[in-house]
């Protein structure tokens, strides 16, 4: 070992994910992609475009795998530097499904019952309450276990599958010997459950109904002014966080995260101002701020073969990665050698 390797504390890791059921939102960007992109430098980071985690719900195969592509060349464009980075696909390296099994033998249904997101989406699609929809935490808790994470960049709504991965770990752990790293969560101070637009009692979420409640982040400047203008606020005409009014704070929230101002400066910048300024001004700020991510998109999705090139490279990587873990867990439960 070089004396450099024998001094150089290891860089920690990162796992993350993102599922490629469309554009990425604003809330997908500002309470999770953009940070992954921030840490790279920081962590050792592993990117994933989870199409295993799509197919939970109906998926038409033609659009699903476009979807993919397009959601992988949206993780560049959104920053992440696959040079830095592993960024690869889900289905691409199995071990991620193999692990799943093992970790499914060490988690209660009781807990899974407990999860919302599955009460949630069992109640969205009620014909179609799959096991992969329940036992979908535990394929996340693999997705992050298998590369033994210690940081996992998410929004607020990804915090109760993470609890879950970290009590799978240590009860793994506690059975079979140390195997796993306990992950922790890294959720952004601010931003991290961006509401929607029309009803800023809920999360901004691709799946909404309503066009006006969400911004994607390949929308055109003036898609993006419109959804802004269109945002229901209340009956007062003051720009201040207070509780009760979802609609302010949510679009306080929203500038804020994109200019970098204090909610007592947006305060400021817009007392005696009435809300159609504000809505304007979080508008342009936010179209401002995505232009870059659209014009990189563009520019990766008319180069194929270098996208090809990096998921090739990214999921050689994840195999190697995964592989030695989930070799170490199968002699932990007592699998004989494979030979
Ligand atoms: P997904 O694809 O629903 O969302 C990707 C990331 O975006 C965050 N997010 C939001 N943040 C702020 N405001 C919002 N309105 C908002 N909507 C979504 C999510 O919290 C998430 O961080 N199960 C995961 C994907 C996944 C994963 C993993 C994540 C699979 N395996 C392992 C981390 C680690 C999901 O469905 O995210």
């Amino acid at each position: 070992m070089s004396q450099q390797e024998m001094t150089t504390p290891q860089k920690k890791r990162i796992f993350s994910g993102i599922q490629p059921t469309g554009v990425f939102t604003l809330g997908n960007y500002i309470g999770a992609v953009r940070n992954w992109g921030a840490l790279q430098d920081e962590y050792e980071s592993i990117y994933c475009i989870v199409d295993l985690h799509a197919i939970t719900v109906m998926q038409e195969p033609a659009a699903l795998r476009a979807n993919t592509m397009r959601a992988y060349a949206l993780m560049l464009a959104c920053g992440i530097d696959p040079k830095k980075s592993v960024a690869f696909i889900q289905s691409h390296n199995p071990n991620h499904a193999e692990l799943s099994w093992v970790l499914s033998c060490s988690t209660m249904f009781g807990e899974l019952s407990r999860m919302t997101q599955f009460k949630d989406k069992s109640a969205r699609h009620a014909d179609n309450i799959n096991a992969g929809l329940f036992t979908y935490p535990v394929l996340m808790a693999a997705d992050i276990l298998a590369y033994n994470a210690d940081l996992v960049p998410i929004g607020a709504d990804q915090k109760q599958h993470l609890e879950l991965a970290r009590n799978i770990a240590v009860r793994f752990n506690q059975r079979f010997g140390q195997t796993f790293t306990v992950p922790e969560p890294y959720v952004p101070a601010s931003g991290a459950r961006l509401m929607s637009l029309q009803d800023p009692t809920k999360k901004m979420s691709k799946s909404d109904e309503n066009a006006n409640a969400c911004v994607f982040i390949l929308d055109d400047k003036d898609t993006i002014m419109r959804k802004f203008k269109r945002a229901v606020t209340d009956s007062e005409a003051e720009v201040c966080y207070r509780e009760g009014k979802d609609g302010i704070n949510n679009l306080m929230t929203i500038y804020s995260c994109v200019t970098g101002k204090t909610m007592d400066e947006i305060t400021a910048e817009f007392a005696g101002k009435g809300y159609g300024d504000f809505k304007s001004a979080v508008g342009e700020a936010v179209a401002d701020h995505l232009a870059p991510v659209r014009s990189e998109f563009a520019r990766l999705s008319a180069d194929k073969a270098y996208l090809n090139e990096c998921i090739a490279i990214g999921s050689e990587q994840a195999y190697r990665m995964t592989r030695k873990i989930l070799s170490k867990v199968y002699r932990r439960v007592g699998f004989v050698d494979h030979k």
